[in-house]
């Protein structure tokens, strides 16, 4: 981060930390029902009609149901985090984030916990919008990129920290229900700690008046307080003029930096990353984890820990390698990784008569290869993409497009990830010899199907934006030239 000593360093990071909660709870709350998940589809009190177990249908529906919640709470959000300020609309969240944990916890049918998962979602949606706004906005302008990046630093910890919570509580009787009610309390702390924190300058500029705006970017130490304010004003003025959504999204000029914002999170979503966050634990249940003698959920649950783990550090390393190597060249790589461990996926499943009991490896190493080669790359890059490709009049709208698109994606793979496998390469017996599972093999090969299409789009569409300032490439666009000759 910068050397600078200019500005309120300790200030300014207690603010990122604080807000960057809110990326800590959706990746808590989207990791939390991984291993959760191994519980409610046995609980005796939520099967229905004397069946062993939930129907997979419910099971893929209260696992992606959040993802729903969170595609309407993303698109939403523009136009709240204008009317209501970015601070209010975080405290708002924060509370949602607490009443969603609360009911969870306490929810005694399917249909709770359903409902309790999509309000969740909404407010994970919400924040996945508004903490990176929050952030770049309240920054001072030469440390914005490391610290826009806390927040994705922050969804890797959310969900390795409910991974732990799902062993802690793997062995507890409903342990579920505990799972649930500790993303109480990050909820807690967003909520308190954001009273304490300021409005950003730019929104403060647009309803409070310009004093208000001073004294926020004199607490944070602005080094460039007046510059700052000018561009604000200016930018301001700019989005008076702003033309409606149809003909901005019609206009020859922003179709580029449309294609590439829905183009990269359809990648970072279709290539199934989340079937691995949500869905590790069962897949190593399908494996033949935890099919020993031993608490069957603790062993499927305990080798998602590692995957987890590996997912921090390796966001950590993309952050210290974006600015040096390029967002492509870290594409490219993180993308060849990603399809070779789809497809060795896909091969070990559809082939597990053959291989016997190497399966259980060979799905371990290929989802621990996997998970670096996301994290330098479609993890932290896709988001960072859409906060750098869209011009300045139509930043917030196309944003708000972008992160809409990740969780609709995000959602059609959650909610079909098992079907999709019965659907192509049906089913398998328990490794405990208790009935059959799906196979996910097919599934696995059409992820990295959509890899090699990935790889295809970064090479031909994508600009490096590494080193150019947003206003170079604002222009870039506006000039009419191609996205890849920046
Ligand atoms: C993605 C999430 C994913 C997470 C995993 C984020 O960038 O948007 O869908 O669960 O990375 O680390």
């Amino acid at each position: 981060m910068a050397k600078s000593k200019s500005y309120n360093r300790g200030y300014v990071i207690l603010i990122a930390a604080i807000a960057a909660f809110g990326g800590l709870l959706f990746g808590f709350d989207t990791g939390v029902i991984s291993g959760a998940l191994l519980l409610i589809k046995d609980d005796p009190n939520l099967v229905i009609n004397g069946m062993t177990q939930l129907p997979e249908r419910t099971q893929e529906w209260i696992v992606s149901i959040t993802v729903l919640g969170a595609a309407v709470g993303a698109l939403s959000s523009g136009r709240i985090t204008d009317s209501l300020g970015r601070k209010k609309v975080l405290i708002i969240t924060a509370l949602l984030f607490a009443i969603g944990s609360v009911g969870l916890a306490a929810a005694n049918s399917v249909a709770a916990l359903i409902i309790w998962r999509g309000v969740l979602g909404i407010a994970i949606g919400v924040a996945s919008y508004t903490v990176p706004l929050y952030i770049s906005e309240i920054s001072p302008t030469h440390v914005r990129g490391a610290l826009v990046s806390i927040n994705q630093l922050a969804i890797t910890v959310g969900i390795f920290v409910s991974y732990l919570v799902d062993l802690g509580f793997a062995d507890f009787d409903e342990g579920w229900r505990w799972m649930f009610l500790v993303g109480l309390v990050p909820s807690l702390i967003l909520f308190i700690g954001m009273f304490f924190l300021p409005e950003t300058p730019r929104w403060l500029m647009n309803y409070k008046g310009e004093d208000e705006a001073k004294r926020v970017l004199d607490k944070v130490g602005e080094p460039k307080r007046e510059e700052v304010l000018t561009q604000i004003k200016s930018n301001i003025d700019k989005e008076k003029e702003q033309p409606g959504i149809f003909k901005v999204l019609g206009a020859k000029w922003v179709r580029p930096a449309l294609i590439i914002g829905v183009g990269i999170m359809f990648i970072q979503q279709l290539t199934g990353i989340n079937t691995i966050i949500y869905y590790s634990p069962t897949i190593f249940e399908m494996a033949g984890f935890g099919a020993e003698a031993g608490d069957p959920v603790f062993n499927a649950i305990l080798p998602s820990l590692p995957i987890g783990f590996v997912n921090v550090l390796f966001t950590i390393v993309s952050i210290y390698l974006v600015d040096r190597w390029g967002r492509k060249p870290l594409l490219y790589l993180g993308l060849i990784g990603m399809v070779v461990a789809l497809i060795s996926l896909g091969i070990a499943f559809t082939f597990h008569e053959s291989i016997g009991g190497a399966l259980r490896w060979i799905s371990f190493v290929s989802m621990i290869i996997y998970i670096p080669f996301f994290a330098i790359s479609l993890g932290p890059i896709a988001w960072l993409l859409i906060s750098e490709v869209y011009p300045t009049k139509v930043r917030g709208l196309g944003m708000s497009i972008a992160t809409m698109v990740n969780w609709v994606a995000n959602f059609l793979v959650a909610n079909t990830f098992l079907s999709l496998g019965r659907a192509v390469t049906g089913t398998m017996p328990h490794p405990a010899d208790t009935g059959t599972l799906v196979n996910p093999g097919g599934a696995f090969f059409i992820y990295a199907v959509i890899g090699i299409i990935g790889l295809i789009f970064v090479y031909t569409y994508i600009p490096e934006t590494k080193g150019h300032s947003l206003e170079k490439i604002e222009k870039h666009f506006l000039d009419g030239k191609h996205p890849k000759k920046l």
